[in-house]
C-alpha cells in the first residue's frame, strides 16, 4: 500500500503549470462516441478516472490510445451499448455515457451508479430529461435500460442545475431531431468546454455558461480535435496550499475567471493574488484571517469541490470560519482526518465551524475521497512533523502526479510503499 509522506512547514516557491480538467475531459471522452471517426483530445491529464473512461470506450468497441498529453479516440467501430457494473463502479461519473450511447445506438444499458463517498448520487434528473427527449426507460435488476427509436428535441427544465444531467441532456440532444432548449442548466466552465467540443463536431450548441442552453440536433462530423481547459479545482488546491504555507507561487495555463470565488475568499483571508489572462501569482505571509461563511453553491458560487481544501487552509486562520455544504449530503468525511492532525472543527449537519490553531501536527491519516484527500495534503504541508496519507487511489482519480508538482515547488513530499 502506497502512502504520501509529507514533512510539513516548507515554503513553496516557483512556477507550476496546471493540468487539464478532469471534470471536462470525462464528459468529452463520453461525447467522442457521437462521432463516428477520430477525436484528438489535447491537454488530457494522466488520471485513473481517465484510464477508467478509456476502458469503457474499449468495452464499447472504440479504440483509444494515449500519446503524451493527448488521447486519440476512434469510435468508428463502436459495437456495444452496455457498461457492466465493474466498469461503472470504477468511475463515479460514468453515468455521463448514458446520453451519448443512447444517441449513438438508440439503446443504452448501464448498471445503476449507486451511492459514493459523498452520499447518495441519484440520477432522476438525468432520466427525466432523457424521457422528455423521447427515451423509454426501465430499471431492471440494478440496471438502467434506455431505448429510443428516435430522440426528439424539446424544451425542458431541470429541477436542479445538475452538472451531469446538463451534460447528458446536451449529448442526447446533439443527435436528436430538431432543437432542444434546456433551462435551469448548470453553468460550470466544464459545460462550456463540452459545448466547444460539440461545436468542433459541427453541432450547433449555444448558451453554455448561462442557465439556458440551445442544441440543434444534427448529423455530426466524424473527426474533431479539442484542447481540454485547465483544471480550476487543481488550481484552487495549489492556491490553498500556498496560502496555508505562507508561500509565493505562480500558476500558469489557468483561467482565473473560472475560480474567481476561490480567489476572492483567499484574498479575504489575507493572501495577495495577482491574476493575468492565463496565469496568477499568490503570495501569503503572516497569519491568515477567518472569513465570512463559505457556502457551496452551483457555479458561479463557491465550488463544493474546493470546500475540503479551503477548510484545511482555514484550520490555520485566526478566528472561526463557518462552512455550509449545500451540494452533497456527506461531504465532511475529511473532518475526522483533519482533527487527527490537530484541527479544531465542529460539525452539525451541513455546517462545519473551523477555529484556527497556530499549529497542526503530523500523523497517519486516510484519504476519504478525492478532494478530502487533497485537503489532507494541504493540511500536511502546514503541519509540524511528518504526515503519512494512505488510500491514495482517491487522490489519483483527479491529480496528475501531485507529489512531483509539489516537489517542484519545494515541498518535502514522496510517495512510498
Ligand atoms: C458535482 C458538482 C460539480 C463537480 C462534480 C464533481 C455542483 C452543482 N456540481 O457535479 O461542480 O464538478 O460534482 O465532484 O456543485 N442530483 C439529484 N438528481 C440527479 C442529479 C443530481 O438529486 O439526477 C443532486 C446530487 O445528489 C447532488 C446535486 O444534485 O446533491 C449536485 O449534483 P450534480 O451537479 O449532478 O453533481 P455532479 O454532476 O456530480
Amino acid at each position: 500500500m502506497s502512502v504520501l509522506r509529507i514533512n510539513g512547514e516548507r515554503e513553496l516557491r516557483g512556477s507550476m503549470r496546471v493540468h487539464g480538467a478532469k471534470n471536462s475531459v470525462l464528459p468529452i471522452i463520453a461525447a467522442s462516441i457521437l462521432a463516428s471517426g477520430e477525436t484528438v483530445l489535447h491537454n488530457c491529464p494522466n488520471l485513473s478516472d481517465v484510464d477508467a473512461a478509456v476502458k469503457i470506450l474499449g468495452h464499447l468497441g472504440c479504440v483509444a490510445r494515449r500519446e503524451g498529453e493527448s488521447v486519440i479516440i476512434n469510435s468508428a467501430k463502436m459495437s456495444r451499448c452496455d457498461i457492466p457494473h465493474d466498469l461503472m463502479r470504477e468511475m463515479r461519473s460514468s453515468v455521463i455515457f448514458l446520453g451519448a450511447i443512447l444517441a449513438r445506438t438508440g439503446e443504452a444499458k448501464l448498471s445503476m451508479p449507486g451511492g459514493c463517498e459523498l452520499g447518495p448520487r441519484p440520477v432522476d434528473i438525468h432520466l427525466s430529461a432523457l424521457r422528455e427527449l423521447g427515451a423509454e426507460i426501465s430499471e431492471e435488476g440494478g440496471n438502467i435500460i434506455c431505448r429510443a427509436s428516435k430522440l426528439r428535441g424539446c424544451r425542458l427544465n431541470l429541477n436542479f442545475p445538475s452538472v451531469g444531467a446538463t451534460e447528458n441532456t446536451m449529448l442526447a440532444a446533439a443527435l436528436a431531431e430538431g432543437s432542444t432548449i434546456i433551462t435551469n442548466a448548470a453553468r460550470e466552465p466544464e459545460i462550456w468546454d463540452l459545448q466547444r467540443y460539440l461545436n468542433s463536431l459541427g453541432v450547433d450548441v449555444r448558451g453554455a455558461g448561462t442557465s439556458t442552453i440551445f442544441v440543434e440536433g444534427t448529423r455530426v462530423k466524424s473527426d474533431a480535435s479539442h484542447r481540454v481547459i485547465s483544471d480550476r479545482i487543481v488550481a484552487s488546491t495549489f492556491m490553498a496550499a500556498a496560502a496555508v504555507t505562507r508561500s509565493d507561487i505562480e500558476l500558469t495555463d489557468v483561467i482565473p475567471a473560472h475560480f474567481a470565488t476561490v480567489t476572492k475568499t483567499l484574498r479575504e483571508m489575507g493572501c495577495r493574488i495577482e491574476t493575468g489572462s492565463d496565469n496568477l501569482r499568490i503570495r501569503s505571509n503572516g497569519r491568515l484571517k477567518a472569513v465570512r461563511p463559505i457556502m457551496t453553491e452551483p457555479y458561479p458560487g463557491f465550488p463544493t469541490d474546493v470546500q475540503p481544501q479551503l477548510m484545511a487552509t482555514a484550520t490555520s486562520a485566526e478566528g472561526t470560519t463557518v462552512f455550509v455544504e449545500n451540494i452533497f449530503d456527506n461531504r465532511y468525511r475529511h473532518v475526522e482526518e483533519l482533527r487527527r492532525l490537530g484541527a479544531d472543527i465542529e460539525t452539525a449537519g451541513r455546517v462545519a465551524m473551523v477555529t484556527g490553531v497556530k499549529k497542526l501536527h503530523g500523523a497517519p491519516v486516510k484519504a476519504t475521497d478525492l478532494r478530502g484527500g487533497a485537503a489532507l495534503i494541504v493540511a500536511a504541508l502546514f503541519a509540524e512533523g511528518t504526515t503519512e496519507i494512505s488510500e491514495l487511489s482517491h487522490i489519483d482519480r483527479g491529480y496528475d502526479n501531485i507529489e512531483q508538482a509539489l516537489r517542484s515547488l519545494g515541498a518535502d513530499i514522496v510517495r512510498a510503499d
